[in-house]
Protein backbone atom coordinates (compact mmCIF):
# COMPACT_ATOMS: atom_id res chain seq x y z
CA UNK A 1 0.00 0.00 0.00
CA UNK A 2 1.36 3.44 -1.27
CA UNK A 3 0.93 6.17 1.72
CA UNK A 4 0.66 9.60 0.55
CA UNK A 5 2.34 12.67 2.17
CA UNK A 6 5.17 10.26 2.20
CA UNK A 7 8.41 10.24 0.33
CA UNK A 8 9.50 6.42 -1.44
CA UNK A 9 13.67 5.61 -1.86
CA UNK A 10 12.92 3.70 -4.97
CA UNK A 11 12.85 3.51 -8.95
CA UNK A 12 9.88 5.75 -9.63
CA UNK A 13 8.69 2.53 -12.44
CA UNK A 14 8.38 0.38 -9.32
CA UNK A 15 6.90 2.87 -7.08
CA UNK A 16 4.33 4.49 -9.81
CA UNK A 17 3.42 0.53 -10.65
CA UNK A 18 1.92 0.26 -7.30
CA UNK A 19 -0.27 2.99 -7.48
CA UNK A 20 -4.39 2.19 -8.80
CA UNK A 21 -5.76 4.17 -11.78
CA UNK A 22 -6.83 7.78 -11.65
CA UNK A 23 -5.26 8.44 -8.10
CA UNK A 24 -3.48 11.85 -8.68
CA UNK A 25 -4.56 14.86 -9.52
CA UNK A 26 -1.41 16.58 -11.03
CA UNK A 27 2.18 15.81 -11.74
CA UNK A 28 5.07 18.24 -11.43
CA UNK A 29 8.25 16.47 -12.03
CA UNK A 30 11.45 17.24 -13.36
CA UNK A 31 13.23 14.01 -14.31
CA UNK A 32 17.00 13.61 -15.34
CA UNK A 33 17.68 15.55 -18.76
CA UNK A 34 19.28 13.99 -21.53
CA UNK A 35 22.70 15.64 -22.40
CA UNK A 36 25.29 14.78 -25.30
CA UNK A 37 28.48 14.25 -24.17
CA UNK A 38 30.80 16.45 -25.21
CA UNK A 39 33.85 14.35 -24.56
CA UNK A 40 32.94 12.48 -27.01
CA UNK A 41 35.15 12.71 -30.50
CA UNK A 42 33.98 15.78 -32.73
CA UNK A 43 33.26 18.26 -30.84
CA UNK A 44 35.10 21.53 -30.93
CA UNK A 45 37.28 22.86 -27.80
CA UNK A 46 34.62 25.60 -27.77
CA UNK A 47 31.77 23.15 -27.02
CA UNK A 48 33.82 21.98 -24.70
CA UNK A 49 34.10 24.78 -22.54
CA UNK A 50 30.40 23.69 -20.57
CA UNK A 51 32.10 20.25 -20.19
CA UNK A 52 32.64 20.53 -16.14
CA UNK A 53 29.07 21.65 -15.73
CA UNK A 54 27.63 18.82 -17.37
CA UNK A 55 30.46 16.69 -15.87
CA UNK A 56 29.17 17.18 -12.51
CA UNK A 57 25.42 16.33 -13.73
CA UNK A 58 26.78 13.32 -15.26
CA UNK A 59 28.67 12.19 -11.98
CA UNK A 60 24.96 12.35 -10.51
CA UNK A 61 23.43 10.57 -13.00
CA UNK A 62 20.91 13.71 -14.22
CA UNK A 63 21.84 13.11 -17.51
CA UNK A 64 20.54 10.08 -19.43
CA UNK A 65 16.72 11.36 -19.86
CA UNK A 66 13.76 9.62 -18.67
CA UNK A 67 12.86 5.68 -18.98
CA UNK A 68 10.44 5.37 -21.59
CA UNK A 69 8.09 3.16 -19.53
CA UNK A 70 7.24 5.86 -17.37
CA UNK A 71 5.07 8.46 -19.26
CA UNK A 72 2.45 5.66 -20.04
CA UNK A 73 2.29 4.94 -16.08
CA UNK A 74 2.09 8.31 -15.51
CA UNK A 75 -0.73 8.75 -17.83
CA UNK A 76 -2.48 5.31 -16.15
CA UNK A 77 -2.26 7.14 -12.85
CA UNK A 78 -3.43 11.20 -13.52
CA UNK A 79 -7.66 11.50 -13.33
CA UNK A 80 -7.06 13.30 -16.41
CA UNK A 81 -3.92 14.40 -17.67
CA UNK A 82 -2.39 17.55 -16.01
CA UNK A 83 0.94 17.76 -15.98
CA UNK A 84 4.28 20.36 -15.60
CA UNK A 85 7.57 18.35 -16.73
CA UNK A 86 10.72 20.05 -16.67
CA UNK A 87 13.15 19.09 -19.73
CA UNK A 88 16.22 19.87 -22.17
CA UNK A 89 15.74 21.41 -25.56
CA UNK A 90 16.34 17.74 -26.43
CA UNK A 91 13.76 16.73 -24.98
CA UNK A 92 10.99 18.56 -26.07
CA UNK A 93 10.07 17.15 -29.72
CA UNK A 94 9.80 13.63 -27.75
CA UNK A 95 7.46 14.51 -25.24
CA UNK A 96 4.88 16.54 -28.01
CA UNK A 97 5.00 13.46 -29.72
CA UNK A 98 3.65 11.57 -26.64
CA UNK A 99 1.70 14.18 -25.01
CA UNK A 100 0.02 15.76 -27.95
CA UNK A 101 0.29 13.64 -31.57
CA UNK A 102 0.03 10.53 -29.39
CA UNK A 103 -2.97 11.77 -27.04
CA UNK A 104 -4.39 15.28 -28.05
CA UNK A 105 -3.17 16.57 -24.95
CA UNK A 106 -2.96 20.89 -25.06
CA UNK A 107 0.44 22.30 -24.26
CA UNK A 108 2.31 25.33 -22.93
CA UNK A 109 5.64 25.98 -22.45
CA UNK A 110 6.98 27.72 -19.05
CA UNK A 111 10.60 29.33 -19.30
CA UNK A 112 12.80 30.06 -16.25
CA UNK A 113 14.99 32.61 -18.15
CA UNK A 114 18.15 32.72 -15.30
CA UNK A 115 19.62 36.07 -14.88
CA UNK A 116 23.24 34.88 -13.97
CA UNK A 117 24.09 31.99 -16.24
CA UNK A 118 27.27 30.67 -16.50
CA UNK A 119 30.03 32.64 -18.80
CA UNK A 120 29.56 29.28 -21.41
CA UNK A 121 29.09 30.92 -24.39
CA UNK A 122 32.21 29.90 -27.19
CA UNK A 123 30.62 28.58 -30.09
CA UNK A 124 27.18 28.52 -28.60
CA UNK A 125 24.51 30.87 -27.04
CA UNK A 126 24.26 30.93 -23.35
CA UNK A 127 22.44 28.00 -21.82
CA UNK A 128 20.30 30.72 -19.84
CA UNK A 129 16.83 29.22 -20.16
CA UNK A 130 14.89 26.04 -18.52
CA UNK A 131 12.33 24.53 -20.05
CA UNK A 132 8.88 22.95 -18.58
CA UNK A 133 6.36 21.49 -20.61
CA UNK A 134 2.83 21.45 -19.17
CA UNK A 135 0.01 19.18 -20.85
CA UNK A 136 -3.28 19.02 -20.20
CA UNK A 137 -6.63 17.38 -21.36
CA UNK A 138 -9.34 18.06 -18.58
CA UNK A 139 -6.52 19.31 -16.78
CA UNK A 140 -7.00 22.50 -14.25
CA UNK A 141 -5.36 25.26 -15.02
CA UNK A 142 -6.92 28.98 -13.42
CA UNK A 143 -4.36 31.62 -11.95
CA UNK A 144 -5.92 33.72 -9.84
CA UNK A 145 -4.09 36.63 -10.96
CA UNK A 146 -1.96 38.44 -14.04
CA UNK A 147 1.14 38.12 -11.92
CA UNK A 148 0.33 34.08 -11.40
CA UNK A 149 -0.73 33.32 -15.21
CA UNK A 150 2.78 34.95 -16.53
CA UNK A 151 5.11 31.93 -18.27
CA UNK A 152 8.34 33.23 -18.39
CA UNK A 153 10.14 33.92 -15.02
CA UNK A 154 13.07 35.89 -15.02
CA UNK A 155 15.58 35.43 -11.94
CA UNK A 156 18.86 34.16 -10.77
CA UNK A 157 20.33 30.94 -9.89
CA UNK A 158 18.93 29.42 -6.63
CA UNK A 159 21.62 29.68 -4.51
CA UNK A 160 19.95 29.93 -0.99
CA UNK A 161 17.42 27.01 -1.43
CA UNK A 162 20.83 24.81 -3.07
CA UNK A 163 23.12 26.24 0.02
CA UNK A 164 20.96 24.16 2.64
CA UNK A 165 19.03 21.55 0.28
CA UNK A 166 22.24 20.64 -1.78
CA UNK A 167 20.87 19.28 -5.28
CA UNK A 168 22.92 20.15 -8.64
CA UNK A 169 19.99 20.92 -10.74
CA UNK A 170 17.12 22.13 -7.24
CA UNK A 171 14.69 24.49 -8.92
CA UNK A 172 13.27 27.48 -7.32
CA UNK A 173 10.32 26.85 -5.08
CA UNK A 174 8.22 30.25 -5.60
CA UNK A 175 8.25 28.79 -9.58
CA UNK A 176 6.98 25.05 -8.35
CA UNK A 177 4.70 26.98 -6.17
CA UNK A 178 2.70 29.27 -8.33
CA UNK A 179 2.10 26.20 -10.67
CA UNK A 180 1.22 23.81 -8.34
CA UNK A 181 -0.87 26.42 -7.34
CA UNK A 182 -2.38 27.54 -10.74
CA UNK A 183 -3.42 23.78 -11.59
CA UNK A 184 -4.60 21.91 -8.25
CA UNK A 185 -6.94 23.01 -5.70
CA UNK A 186 -6.33 22.43 -1.30
CA UNK A 187 -6.22 18.85 -0.56
CA UNK A 188 -5.31 17.73 -3.67
CA UNK A 189 -2.62 14.88 -4.49
CA UNK A 190 0.27 15.84 -6.17
CA UNK A 191 3.24 13.36 -7.50
CA UNK A 192 6.58 13.85 -8.15
CA UNK A 193 8.42 10.58 -9.41
CA UNK A 194 11.62 12.66 -10.00
CA UNK A 195 11.76 14.38 -6.55
CA UNK A 196 15.74 15.59 -5.79
CA UNK A 197 15.83 18.02 -3.08
CA UNK A 198 11.91 17.62 -2.40
CA UNK A 199 11.04 21.00 -3.70
CA UNK A 200 7.66 19.69 -4.95
CA UNK A 201 6.68 18.48 -1.67
CA UNK A 202 7.59 21.68 -0.24
CA UNK A 203 5.61 23.59 -2.15
CA UNK A 204 2.73 21.11 -1.60
CA UNK A 205 3.51 21.13 2.48
CA UNK A 206 3.02 25.20 2.09
CA UNK A 207 0.10 25.32 0.10
CA UNK A 208 -1.98 22.46 1.61
CA UNK A 209 -1.27 20.10 -0.79
CA UNK A 210 -1.04 16.22 -0.19
CA UNK A 211 2.16 14.72 -2.19
CA UNK A 212 3.92 11.68 -3.27
CA UNK A 213 7.57 11.41 -4.39
CA UNK A 214 10.16 9.08 -5.18
CA UNK A 215 13.54 9.56 -5.50
CA UNK A 216 16.33 6.83 -6.62
CA UNK A 217 19.96 8.16 -5.16
CA UNK A 218 20.02 7.69 -1.20
CA UNK A 219 21.95 11.38 -0.34
CA UNK A 220 19.46 13.45 -2.36
CA UNK A 221 16.67 11.16 -0.83
CA UNK A 222 18.26 12.71 2.82
CA UNK A 223 18.11 16.15 1.46
CA UNK A 224 14.61 15.81 0.59
CA UNK A 225 13.68 14.23 3.72
CA UNK A 226 15.11 16.74 5.84
CA UNK A 227 13.82 19.50 3.85
CA UNK A 228 10.48 17.98 4.75
CA UNK A 229 10.71 17.92 8.07
CA UNK A 230 12.21 21.61 8.21
CA UNK A 231 9.06 22.75 6.21
CA UNK A 232 6.59 20.92 8.50
CA UNK A 233 8.42 23.22 11.45
CA UNK A 234 8.16 26.14 9.85
CA UNK A 235 4.16 25.75 8.79
CA UNK A 236 3.53 24.11 12.61
CA UNK A 237 5.62 28.03 14.13
CA UNK A 238 3.48 30.45 11.24
CA UNK A 239 0.17 28.36 12.89
CA UNK A 240 0.81 28.31 16.24
CA UNK A 241 1.93 32.08 15.76
CA UNK A 242 -1.47 32.61 13.53
CA UNK A 243 -3.55 31.07 16.34
CA UNK A 244 -1.65 31.32 19.94
CA UNK A 245 -3.49 29.28 22.33
C1 LIG B 1 16.50 16.92 -12.21
S1 LIG B 1 16.54 16.15 -10.67
C2 LIG B 1 15.15 16.83 -9.79
C3 LIG B 1 15.48 18.07 -9.02
C4 LIG B 1 14.27 18.64 -8.26
N1 LIG B 1 13.32 19.23 -9.15
C5 LIG B 1 14.69 19.66 -7.22
O1 LIG B 1 14.19 20.82 -7.25
O2 LIG B 1 15.51 19.34 -6.37
C6 LIG B 1 16.02 14.53 -11.04
C7 LIG B 1 16.07 13.57 -9.87
O3 LIG B 1 15.53 12.30 -10.28
C8 LIG B 1 16.26 11.27 -9.62
N2 LIG B 1 16.03 10.03 -10.39
C9 LIG B 1 16.66 9.63 -11.54
N3 LIG B 1 16.14 8.46 -11.97
C10 LIG B 1 15.16 8.13 -11.09
C11 LIG B 1 14.24 7.04 -11.00
N4 LIG B 1 14.25 6.07 -11.92
N5 LIG B 1 13.37 7.01 -9.98
C12 LIG B 1 13.37 7.99 -9.03
N6 LIG B 1 14.21 9.04 -9.05
C13 LIG B 1 15.09 9.12 -10.07
C14 LIG B 1 17.70 11.77 -9.61
O4 LIG B 1 18.47 11.16 -8.61
C15 LIG B 1 17.49 13.28 -9.39
O5 LIG B 1 17.61 13.63 -8.03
Amino acid sequence: MTETNKIYRMDCLEGLKRLPDSCVDLIMTDPPYLIKDTHAGGHSQLARSIQPINDCLKENDLVSGMNPLVLPELVRVMKRINCYIWCSKAQIPGYLDFFVDGLGCSFDMIVWWKTNPPPTFHNKYLSDKEYCLYFRKGGYCQPDSYEKAKTVYFQPINIYDKKDYPHPTIKPLNIIKNLIENSSRPGDLVLDPFLGSGTTAAACLELGRNYLGYEINPEYFGTAEKRILDTRAAERMIKNTQNPE
